[in-house]
C-alpha cells in the first residue's frame, strides 16, 4: 500500500485510475491545476466549456473525493505558469520544429512539480499520471519529478495496462464513476493558456483536413469579423507587459497579470480566426503524429516579441540567438525543461532580453496576424545610415574598401587557378 499523488483532470481516464489506484489497496490524493485552459474557452462563444472556471475545479475536486480520494487539491497556477515557463520560451521564441508553441509541452514539468510538492506536502511516496506509453508528456512529467525527488515512485497506470475507451467505458458504469452524457468526444484535447491541442479520431489522416469541430478557440474562415482589429503589445525586458486594445472592447484592461493578458488575447486573436496550426511532428519516442493546434496568443506574442529583437539585437545576438531558440525547444518538447542546458539558455536570454523592451503594433484579421510597427528606446536601426532621402549620413566610400577586405579570400581562391591574376583587392587607388 502506498499513498499516490495522482495528477487528476476529472475526465473519464484518470478517474477509472482512481478508483482503480484505490482498488490495488492505496490512498489517493487526487492533484488537479488550473493552468488557464477554461479562460479561453468560457470568453469565447464557441468554447465547449459550461460556464464559471473555478466553479468547474470545485466540481472536478468534489468528484475525487467522492470516488474515494483521502485528499483533493485544486491548485491555481496560472500566474506560475507563465512567469516560470511560458515567459522563458516566449523569450526564446519557442517554437517545435519551427511551428508548434509547445503549449501542452511546457505545462507537462509544471505539473511534475506541483506532484513532487504536493507528495512532499502529503507524504506521499509516489506520484501517477494518465498518459500513456506513446506521447510525450510521461517522459516530461517523469523527467520533471526525477529531477526534482530522484527517490519518488513514479507511475503511468494506463502504460502498465493500456485502457481502450469501452473498458474504460464500462469500468466507470461498473464503479459509479459519472460521465459526461455529451456525444463521444471524436478528439483528444489538451489545452492552457497557451495553446489547445487535438489529436486523434480522423486527424489521424494527415490527408484529412481538420473538420471546423475540432476547433473552440478560432474562429472559421465564415465567422470572423470583416473589420480588422489592431493592437500595441508592450514589452518589458523580453516579457509582456500591457496590452492596448485600441478600440476593442477592454477585456480584462485593468487585470494587468499575465495570464489574464493572455487570456484577453486568446479571445481577440481567437476571434479573427489567428493561431490555427495543423502539423506533422516527430514524438520524443520517435514516432511521427498529426497534430492540429489553436493557439492565438502564443502565435502572436512570438511574432511580436521576434520583431522587436530584430530592431534592438545586435546581428551577431540574433544569428546565435536563433540556434539557440531552436535548441530550448527541442529541449522543452523532449521533456529536458529541468535539465542544466535549459536553465544555462535562460540566463543568456535574460541577459539579451534587457534590451528587448519596446511596442510592437499587430493587425488581426482573417486568420493572420500581421507586425505593422515597431518601436524601442533600444532600437539600432539609425534611420540617418540608411535613408534614401535628404540628411543621408552614412560614408559611401568607406563600403569600398571594406568590399576588397571582405573579398580578399575570393582572391587568394581566384589566384590559386589562375597565377597571373594580381591582388585587386588589396591594390592601392
Ligand atoms: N503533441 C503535443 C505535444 O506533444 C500535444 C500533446 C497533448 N495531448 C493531447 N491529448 N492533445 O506537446
Amino acid at each position: 500500500m502506498s499513498r499516490i499523488v495522482l495528477a487528476y483532470s476529472g475526465g473519464l481516464d484518470t478517474s477509472v485510475l482512481l478508483k482503480k489506484l484505490i482498488a490495488e489497496g492505496n490512498e489517493v490524493v487526487a492533484l488537479t491545476a488550473d493552468l488557464g485552459e477554461s479562460d479561453a474557452s468560457t470568453a469565447l462563444s464557441t468554447g465547449s466549456s459550461s460556464g464559471d472556471p473555478a466553479a468547474e475545479l470545485e466540481h472536478v475536486r468534489k468528484k475525487a473525493l467522492a470516488l474515494g480520494a483521502i485528499d483533493a487539491v485544486v491548485l491555481d497556477v496560472r500566474e506560475r505558469f507563465v512567469n516560470e515557463y511560458v515567459y522563458p520560451a516566449l523569450r526564446a521564441n519557442a517554437k517545435y520544429q519551427g511551428v508548434y508553441p509547445l503549449s501542452a509541452a511546457l505545462s507537462r514539468p509544471l505539473i511534475g512539480a506541483l506532484l513532487v510538492e504536493t507528495a512532499h506536502g502529503t507524504g506521499a511516496d509516489t506520484v501517477a499520471h494518465g498518459c500513456t506509453g506513446k506521447g510525450n508528456d510521461q517522459v516530461r512529467i517523469e523527467l520533471a519529478v526525477r529531477a526534482l525527488d530522484p527517490h519518488l515512485k513514479a507511475r503511468a497506470p494506463l502504460r502498465e495496462h493500456p485502457l481502450s475507451r469501452p473498458d474504460a467505458m464500462a469500468y466507470a458504469a461498473e464503479h459509479g464513476i459519472p460521465v459526461k452524457h455529451t456525444a463521444e468526444k471524436p478528439y483528444s484535447i489538451d489545452a492552457n493558456l497557451w495553446g489547445r491541442s487535438i489529436e486523434a479520431g480522423i486527424l489521424e489522416d494527415p490527408w484529412s483536413a481538420p473538420p471546423e469541430d475540432a476547433y473552440a478557440w478560432t474562429a472559421g474562415p465564415d465567422a470572423r469579423p470583416r473589420e480588422a482589429d489592431e493592437i500595441v503589445i508592450h514589452f518589458e525586458g523580453g516579457v509582456l507587459s500591457s496590452l492596448n486594445f485600441g478600440s476593442v472592447a477592454p477585456y480584462a484592461r485593468d487585470d494587468r497579470s499575465g495570464a489574464a493578458m493572455i487570456a484577453a488575447l486568446n479571445v481577440l486573436a481567437g476571434k479573427h480566426g489567428v493561431g490555427r496550426i495543423d502539423m506533422v511532428e516527430d514524438r520524443v519516442i520517435g514516432m511521427k503524429s498529426r497534430e492540429v493546434y489553436e493557439a492565438p496568443a502564443a502565435t502572436v506574442l512570438v511574432l511580436a516579441h521576434q520583431t522587436l529583437e530584430r530592431l534592438v539585437l545586435t546581428r551577431d545576438e540574433l544569428r546565435f540567438k536563433a540556434s539557440c531558440d531552436q535548441k530550448y525547444a527541442e529541449l522543452t518538447y523532449d521533456g529536458l525543461w529541468m535539465s542544466p542546458l535549459r536553465a544555462a539558455l535562460d540566463a543568456f536570454n535574460a541577459s539579451s532580453a534587457s534590451r528587448v523592451t519596446g511596442d510592437v503594433r499587430v493587425r488581426l484579421h482573417q486568420g493572420s496576424a500581421t507586425v505593422t510597427g515597431v518601436r524601442s528606446s533600444f532600437a539600432l536601426y539609425e534611420e540617418s545610415l540608411v535613408t534614401y532621402g535628404h540628411g543621408d549620413a552614412f560614408d559611401h566610400h568607406a563600403a569600398d574598401g571594406f568590399i576588397r577586405l571582405h573579398g580578399l579570400p575570393l582572391d587568394l581562391v581566384a589566384r590559386v587557378g589562375n597565377r597571373s591574376l594580381d591582388f585587386a583587392s588589396l591594390r592601392s587607388g
